[in-house]
């Protein structure tokens, strides 16, 4: 759509008009770096009356390539003719670099992509941070609690074929257990599991006999 923008300003205009909730767009600086539209592409969507806009610092070429620029969405932000809520997006990873591009961009909102797969408790984490400027302690298990959630939540949404073969990637990408020694067997089996109960009984067995004894598996690989 970023190479048709009367088509994605008409399609934009049409969805607002049929809809009675209220229509947010999400995109992306424009096609390439020789299109870098977004400051006046934001503009146009206003005019189109969406409610609030999106911007993830790529342009489509770069696919996930380099880093994300943020001076443009700082730019979008920052024109007197935008009065729509502007969410930035792109490589925030941490608590502090949210509260860093936050303050610098004076976006309205930040979304988190990638940085939560796996970590679901890093917007726990981003708001206290926020809020305190501290980071608060999330312990172990109620990591797990959450990764259990997700999966529990991931099923009821789908079924629970798709809803786990949808999870696993998000528990081989976990940082909760990244760096286990020997954990190797355990996660194959973590991610060939096929039904809940399967998956949960080795929940149950890392966490009553893996995590625990994390710290004292790690220093053994030294
Ligand atoms: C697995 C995966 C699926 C995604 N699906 C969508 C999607 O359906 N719609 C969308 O607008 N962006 C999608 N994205 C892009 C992200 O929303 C986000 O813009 C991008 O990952 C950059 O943010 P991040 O650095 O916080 O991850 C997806 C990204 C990933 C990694």
């Amino acid at each position: 759509m970023l190479r048709n923008i009367p088509l994605l300003l008409a399609i934009t205009r049409e969805v607002v008009k049929a809809v009675k909730v209220p229509v947010t767009v999400k995109t992306r600086l424009g096609w390439d770096c020789n299109n870098k539209i977004i400051v006046e592409l934001a503009e146009q969507l206003q005019d189109c009356g969406i409610s609030a806009l999106t911007i993830h610092g790529r342009t489509r070429s770069q696919m996930y390539n380099g880093e994300a620029d943020w001076t443009l969405i700082g730019e979008v932000k920052n024109n007197p003719r935008m009065t729509i809520p502007i969410i930035g997006n792109g490589d925030i990873t941490t608590p502090q670099k949210l509260v860093e591009y936050y303050d610098r961009y004076g976006v309205d909102g930040i979304m988190v992509g990638r940085a939560s797969i796996g970590a679901p408790w890093i917007f726990s984490e981003m708001k206290h941070y926020l809020a305190t400027g501290e980071m608060p302690v999330i312990t172990d298990s109620e990591k797990m609690a959450l990764l259990r959630r997700q999966i529990d939540e991931s099923i009821d949404r789908i079924d629970e074929y798709r809803g786990i073969l949808h999870i696993r990637r998000h528990l081989a990408a976990t940082p909760l257990l990244k760096g286990i020694y020997n954990f190797r067997d355990t996660r194959i089996a973590m991610l060939q599991a096929n039904t809940r109960d399967e998956l949960v009984a080795i929940l149950d067995r890392i966490e009553s006999d893996i995590l625990p004894n994390r710290d004292n598996l790690k220093t053994k690989t030294v």
